[in-house]
């Protein structure tokens, strides 16, 4: 027990919850010493010399002494590699099938007795003693990853392994899912093992709710994704490197990942940003596409507590005209804590309140827990005891139901990772929809059993379906919210096919993309969280969820007025714009702030509305390409060493530059800006890049600049899409897409091109492949 836990449990115990939390603490811990002995005597095992290798379609085999490495290139231009014979599949990533092999990319011998695959993108270097080289078609080092090591039990089971690899001095880290330190990933280790901190977070904490082993890493010789597909608990030690280090050498930047079992084989895929997030999601699926709704501002707090604080809350938007597009409720509203239920007490017509709710535009989305109470009389718990033969819920070593610690009390954990649990959970979605609700709001599904002491989730030991090859949860934990988000998409798809699913779920691994978006979690009230607020959004858009956003105000206490107000200036241009926060905390409507801060949360409110056109064109985008709406600044331009160290400003799409007052009492602040030509959207001043600029961010507003020549879809005053343009600079042009908002069904969407130019001193508009006028009025600024 460590300092941490100690305090832990001492704040537990004296209450009921707190004796039992010990209990499944305890029980958490001797569940894993018996099933899982101590390591015993290990033999480290490496590649050795290469003895020989075989083509196959794509790239082939190249045999070592003690292992064998399979090169493969596939349509797309991804390129996987697996050791000790491992395959693409099963992975808990890729939505179905592994994509084809390349057969235009094919193994040959290289210098020194290795073996290469070349492809159109990249060349695959072996050499004979097993290190990996990623080339650019120009030779130009990407990565260099070193001979990996195994270690292996004498008595048998899976092996331990680490993977050393080195990247340019000047490459920097990204991505890692969801890390509050970041955007950009300084030296240090990072865990992969979803947790919840418990309680709350700061940029000091790690890991949180959403890892996974995805890597971005930009340098001058590129950009690329490196994916490690193996869902164990593991750790990733990052270093940058240093050019000019020592004697004037170059020091590489080194990365290590070390798994604590599982396959050994990894993804990458290499080009521009936008080109790898492309190839990314072309891997492991499209983004899910939020219904148009889920693009406007939502409110949350864990503790309405009744139908008439929900009414009241409601009114207070309608009252002071500000707009509102969803209303989350919490679990107070369910009956004792128990998920699928409703507390017909304080919610005695929620299909009424949902109804009423919807007439006047607000939509309710209910937060879903995986624990279910363990109590014979709840009907989920009955159901999933009697599903199957063995039923809905996740075992022990010894074959008993695990039990653990949350909301309702001692609870079961339904087992997402088999297919019949999915489809049963999916189902009981039904209930929600009944009451009236239009999106889930997925939580505590890392998954979390309170703890004293230890790790707060279920015993490592625990068994698991793992779609029914069989594991236990160090290999099934990484990946239970992701299987729950898949449950719950299937689910929804199933009982309203003709809607787009509104799902986001606070855990998730590689792909969940592909069943919807997620949120901060827990962020703790404070300067700092707002700062990680961003570095969270920044860094799961560039490993594939685009679709996130924070706790606006922060998740506990109580904020300044000023920080409350820049937390929601900030919130306004992401794409999930929610305010919540705990059941102790302060108040989180922006009227509770004063007459000062209502009237710019309001222009706040006004300008996201305003831009809800745009933000609908960026969500059917990431849709198509992967490319998420919120962009670092060396999104377009990652050769620009500058952008890349720049962490308190983003891209939202191509066209906005959004600079958010990160700091207390900050009136001004500068910028960074990518090169070209940039107007201030509020003063109309011009700026060039590359360059840093100054500017004001008064209280009224955070600085947010228009590329030259963008062209961009906004709300007109009569409510109907208008083009908001951008003067070009002199001589040059410039465009956008426009993708009108086609409801919330499957309808494809078509995607309009218009570009920008001078023509005899004028800025005309024009629609790629249709004469004449454009169909929507246009605005020309910058002139
Ligand atoms: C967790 C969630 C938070 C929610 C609370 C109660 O802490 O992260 O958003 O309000 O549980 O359900």
């Amino acid at each position: 027990m460590d300092g941490r836990d100690l305090v832990r449990s001492v704040k537990m115990v004296g209450s009921v919850r707190g004796l039992r939390t010990v209990r499944s603490s305890w029980r958490r811990r001797s569940a894993d010493a018996r099933a899982l002995p101590p390591r015993g005597a290990e033999r480290a095992r490496v590649p050795g010399p290469v003895v020989g290798a075989e083509p196959e379609p794509g790239g082939g085999v190249v045999r070592f002494a003690r292992s064998e490495l399979r090169v493969r290139v596939a349509v797309g231009g991804a390129v996987f590699w697996g050791w000790d014979g491992a395959e693409p599949l099963p992975s808990y990533a890729l939505p179905g099938a592994a994509p084809e092999p390349d057969p235009r990319a094919v193994l040959e011998p290289d210098k020194d007795g290795g073996w290469q695959v070349v492809s159109e993108r990249l060349t695959v270097a072996v050499s004979r003693h097993g290190a990996v080289e990623l080339r650019t078609p120009g030779g130009v080092v990407l990565r260099r990853e070193l001979p990996p090591r195994w270690w292996e039990p004498v008595a048998g089971g899976g092996a331990r392994w680490v993977q050393r690899s080195e990247v340019p001095a000047d490459a920097r880290f990204f991505g890692l899912g969801g890390r509050a330190s970041g955007p950009r990933l300084r030296d240090g280790v990072y865990e992969l093992w979803n947790t919840d901190p418990g309680g709350r977070f700061g940029p000091g904490d790690d890991p949180l709710y959403l890892t996974m082993p995805v890597q971005l890493v930009v340098s001058d010789a590129g950009t690329h994704l490196m994916f490690h597909d193996n869902s164990w608990s593991g750790r990733v030690t990052l270093r940058e490197g240093e050019e000019g280090a020592g004697s004037g050498h170059d020091r590489p930047g080194m990365c290590e990942v070390r798994m604590d079992g599982g396959p050994l084989r990894c993804w990458v895929v290499t080009g521009t940003p936008a080109r790898v997030l492309r190839g990314w999601t072309a891997l492991t699926g499209a983004p899910a596409l939020p219904p148009s709704w889920a693009l406007g501002p939502q409110h949350a707090r864990w503790g309405f507590g009744s139908e008439r604080e929900v009414r009241r809350i409601v009114a207070g938007y309608r009252e002071r005209g500000l707009p509102l597009s969803v209303l989350h409720l919490d679990i107070d509203h369910y009956d004792a804590h128990r998920v699928f239920t409703v507390d017909h007490t304080r919610f005695p017509d929620l299909p009424g309140l949902a109804k009423e709710l919807r007439e006047d535009g607000v939509r309710l989305v209910s937060i879903v827990d995986p624990a279910v109470k363990a109590e014979p009389g709840n009907a989920v718990f009955d159901a999933g005891a009697a599903a199957g033969d063995d039923g809905a819920f996740v075992r022990d070593a010894r074959g008993h139901v695990v039990r653990g610690e949350v909301w309702p009390g001692e609870c079961v954990f339904p087992d997402f990772t088999d297919p019949r649990v999915r489809e049963w959970w999916g189902g009981l979605y039904e209930e929600r929809l009944a009451q009236g609700f239009s999106g889930v709001w997925h939580d505590m599904n890392e998954p979390v059993s309170f703890a004293a002491f230890g790790d707060p989730t279920l015993p490592r030991s625990a068994r698991h379906s793992l779609e029914g090859r069989g594991g236990d949860h160090r290999e099934a934990h990484n990946v239970y919210g992701l299987a729950m988000a898949r449950a719950g998409y299937e689910g929804l798809r199933r009982l309203r096919p003709q809607e787009r699913p509104f799902l986001f779920s606070r855990s998730g691994w590689a792909g969940m993309q592909r069943y919807g978006g997620t949120w901060s979690g827990d962020v703790a009230t404070g300067w700092p969280g707002l700062r990680a607020s961003l570095a969270l959004v920044l860094g799961l858009g560039l490993c594939g969820v685009p679709y996130s956003g924070p706790d606006v105000g922060g998740f506990d206490g109580s904020p300044s007025p000023e920080l409350y107000l820049r937390w929601f200036q900030l919130g306004a241009y992401l794409p999930l714009f929610r305010t919540h926060a705990a059941i102790g905390a302060g108040r989180r409507e922006p009227w509770e702030f004063g007459p000062q801060v209502l009237q710019h949360a309001r222009a706040a409110l006004e300008e996201r509305e305003r831009l809800r056109p745009y933000f609908v064109t960026l969500s059917r985008l990431a849709g198509l390409t992967g490319a998420p709406y919120v962009r670092p600044l060396w999104w377009r331009s990652p050769g620009d060493r500058a952008l890349r160290e720049c962490e308190d400003a983003f891209l939202l799409g191509d066209a906005l530059l959004v600079a958010p007052v990160l700091e207390r009492g900050a009136d001004r602040r500068a910028v960074r800006l990518p090169r070209g030509r940039w107007y201030d959207t509020a003063t109309g001043e011009v700026y060039e890049g590359p360059g840093q600029v100054l500017l004001d961010a008064p209280l009224s507003r955070v600085p947010v600049l228009a590329r030259a020549g963008s062209v961009l879809p906004v709300r007109g005053a009569d409510g109907g899409v208008e083009l908001e343009v951008w003067a070009p600079a002199a001589g040059r042009g410039g465009g956008g897409p426009v993708v009108l908002d086609a409801g919330d069904g499957w309808e494809r969407a078509e995607v309009e091109r218009y570009t920008s130019r001078w023509v005899d001193g004028r800025v005309v508009v024009e629609r790629e492949g249709v004469e004449g006028p454009v169909r929507y009025p246009v605005r020309v600024r910058g002139l």
